[in-house]
């Protein structure tokens, strides 16, 4: 037996998560350090930073936000951390994700001189930081489709090191486009030994009983514990309400009230500008630059094939309690009873695979190892179990055929599915986020998403076509229906406060997203606002757009706008570049940023103006390495002192990156 849980050795795993998953793996590892420690399971935002230099043994999960930042319910901790190191720097506005960069790069690579020289400093004074007496591990989650993976993880690790908290197991990076979960699983089970050897406990524990909760993410589930009660005359769950519920954050009901196709009929592809109404949801405030979060609904016809799937399902529209078997102590013992399961509303089978789970995504390993026991036949039991256990076949699977959960139940026709394992493992149907584009004073009570409505099929075009579960969602739905929205402050994407500074903006494609949010605002500052001052500098700041699409009559989504900002004098000027114009060659918005190499440099350098850019990775990369040529043609820098003056903008908060995978 393990020891008693008050002599136990205290142990906090914290976590911040923008999709849910970070959570799992910190219940995960709960469930493993419960085996020796007394381990809880916190979530960054609800944990009082006082606290840590009381701690032993911290273990952080955490995944990384779009460009490097840290996932929303991360950034309060991130600060604290941050200002608990510098505390002159305490409650400075200029504390910006490119902090978070900076040092989880430095980290990495020795940073650039000023750092290295700053982190030898740092050194000296690790032992006798405040975090002298905690020993720590992390584990970051990330994809690598984006420059700064896994750096939210990185900066904690650094900063858990520079306050003198002391690494039992070296980080550990988890990337989502391949074998997260195995990494996990390595991290969980060494950092697991590791810290049963530094609190000697060794001898006590049974390692392999313990990690055994890492074979088997999904043990909770068997079918005794879990069941669905059907409820007579019961309502079904108001999906806003009960989202707000199981996600633990604000969620309100939008409608959507307008959806217009941007492209023309001719094309291929399909972008749409999608208006929701917010008026019954006034909490939900934004300033330009920010995101919507949308939390879409699942195709009607793949809910229904699943639930035609079933075994043992109640019909589609009765409404169901979702209920797991807990063990309650009483003053005569313990008893079982049967609650409500958390983050199951009370709601039909149809809603809740409709509103609430993700029925989507291919099924993680823990997840196939569990349905493994659940198949008939031999021949399906073996392939899933090779999928639940080697790590190359499942990434394979998972790669060429990206299947959602109906394709599992059909290449494995002998798997029978519990409704009650769905309504319970499945993880949760998270939300979308869109860069915003629409200024909420130019368009009062709503907010303006313009998406690419996502379409591919699988194994390299050959199979199945998939769509993206929100885009299709909103380019289906009739208008007026409800749409369930978040708004999330981007952490360093806003128009400059000093309107006098000229701002440059990039983004080809849907990247011209949130520009229409810049423009739109800059229109009524105008009105308001004719003449700005700042210090000795007057008038408005230039505003240029470097818009790039394949063809003009195609997918040049606003063009008509573009030409009347112009005409009304809010833009300065716009470049279209074009890279399928038949007849034409190939051109890039960093091609003709380069063209305009001469304004650029002087409205960034010399007139100290803001730079901005939006939209996929490598082509915020190709515009970066083409804004360093700029520095270095016209300012006579060598390519390591234009690298360096981009840091030093990013630090300045004047170069500004929106950048999806
Ligand atoms: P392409 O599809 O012809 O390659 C919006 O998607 C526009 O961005 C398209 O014109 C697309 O061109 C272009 N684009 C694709 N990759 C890019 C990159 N790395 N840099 C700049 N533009 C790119």
């Amino acid at each position: 037996m393990g020891r008693a849980l008050a002599r136990r050795v205290k142990c906090t795993i914290m976590y911040a998560t923008e999709t849910g998953k970070s959570e799992r793996f910190a219940t995960t590892l709960c469930e493993i350090f419960k085996h020796a420690f007394d381990a809880r399971v916190v979530c960054m935002d609800s944990y009082d930073v006082i606290q840590l230099e009381h701690e032993s043994l911290v273990l952080v999960v955490t995944s990384t936000f779009g460009n490097g930042d840290p996932p929303e319910n991360g950034e309060v901790l991130a600060k604290s951390l941050f200002e608990m190191k510098h505390p002159e720097k305490s409650g400075s506005a200029n504390f910006s994700s490119s902090s978070y960069i900076r040092m989880s790069v430095s980290s990495e690579h020795g940073g650039h001189t000023d750092d290295k020289e700053a982190n030898e400093d740092d050194n000296l004074t690790m032992e006798s930081g405040p975090l002298g007496n905690v020993r720590y591990s992390v584990f970051a989650l990330g994809s690598r489709a984006y420059p700064h993976f896994a750096a939210f993880g990185h900066y904690m690790d650094k900063i858990l090191t520079e306050l003198g908290a002391e690494c039992i197991h070296n980080i550990v990076e988890g990337d989502e486009l391949c074998g997260q979960e195995e990494s996990f699983r390595n991290w969980a089970e060494a950092v697991f030994k590791d810290a049963c050897e530094t609190f000697c406990l060794g001898d006590d524990i049974n390692i392999t009983e313990a990690t055994g909760a890492l074979s088997n993410t999904d043990h909770s589930w068997t079918p005794n514990r879990f069941r669905i009660t059907p409820i007579d005359n019961g309502k079904d769950a108001d999906v806003c309400k009960s989202l707000a519920t199981i996600h633990s954050k604000t969620v309100l009901p939008c409608r959507l009230m307008e959806r217009t196709q941007l492209q023309s009929n001719e094309s291929s592809r399909q972008t749409i500008l999608a208006k929701l109404n917010t008026q019954d949801s006034s909490e939900l405030q934004y300033a330009p630059g920010d995101h919507v979060g949308i939390f879409p609904a699942n195709p009607p016809d793949l809910v229904d094939a699943i639930l035609s799937r079933l075994h043992n399902a109640p019909p589609p529209d009765q409404i169901v309690r979702t209920e797991i078997l807990t063990e309650v102590s009483t003053p005569l013992g313990s008893s079982k009873n049967w609650t409500q399961y958390e983050k199951m509303p009370v709601c039909s089978m149809r809603t809740g695979l409709t509103r609430f789970l993700d029925v989507t995504t291919p099924p993680s390993q823990a997840f196939l190892q569990l349905l493994a026991t659940l198949t008939s036949r031999d021949i399906d039991k073996e392939r899933m179990e090779l999928l639940a256990k080697d790590s190359k076949a499942y990434e394979d699977w998972r790669y060429d055929l990206f299947p959602n959960m109906l394709e599992v139940l059909d290449q494995f026709p002998s798997l029978k599915v519990p409704p009650s394992l769905l309504m319970t493992q499945l993880p949760l149907l998270q939300q979308r986020f869109y860069s915003i584009s629409s200024s909420p004073m130019e368009c009062v009570g709503e907010i303006h998403a313009t998406m690419a409505v996502v379409k591919y099929r699988t194994q390299n075009g050959a199979g199945l076509e998939h769509e993206g579960v929100c885009s299709g969602w909103l380019n289906r739905c009739d208008i007026g229906a409800i749409v369930p929205c978040a708004v999330r402050a981007a952490p360093s994407f806003h128009l400059p406060e000093d309107q006098t500074l000229p701002v440059i903006m990039v983004g080809p494609g849907t990247g011209i997203a949130p520009f229409r949010s810049f423009w739109q605002q800059r229109k009524v500052d105008r009105e308001m606002n004719p003449v700005p001052s700042h210090g000795d500098r007057k008038g408005w700041g230039e505003m240029y757009l470097y818009f790039g699409c394949r063809k003009n009559n195609i997918d040049n989504i606003y063009k008509d706008e573009l030409g009347q900002m112009k005409a009304e004098k809010v833009l300065t000027d716009y470049f279209v570049s074009l890279s399928r114009e038949a007849g034409q060659p190939k051109v890039y918005v960093q091609d003709i940023l380069f063209k305009n190499a001469a304004m650029t440099y002087e409205s960034v350098v010399k007139r100290g103006g803001h730079f901005y850019v939006c939209g996929d990775v490598s082509m915020a990369n190709d515009v970066t390495k083409t804004l360093e040529q700029i520095l270095a043609h016209y300012g006579g820098m060598k390519p390591e002192e234009a690298k360096n003056f981009v840091l030093k903008l990013k630090d300045a908060n004047r170069f500004h990156e929106d950048i999806f995978g």
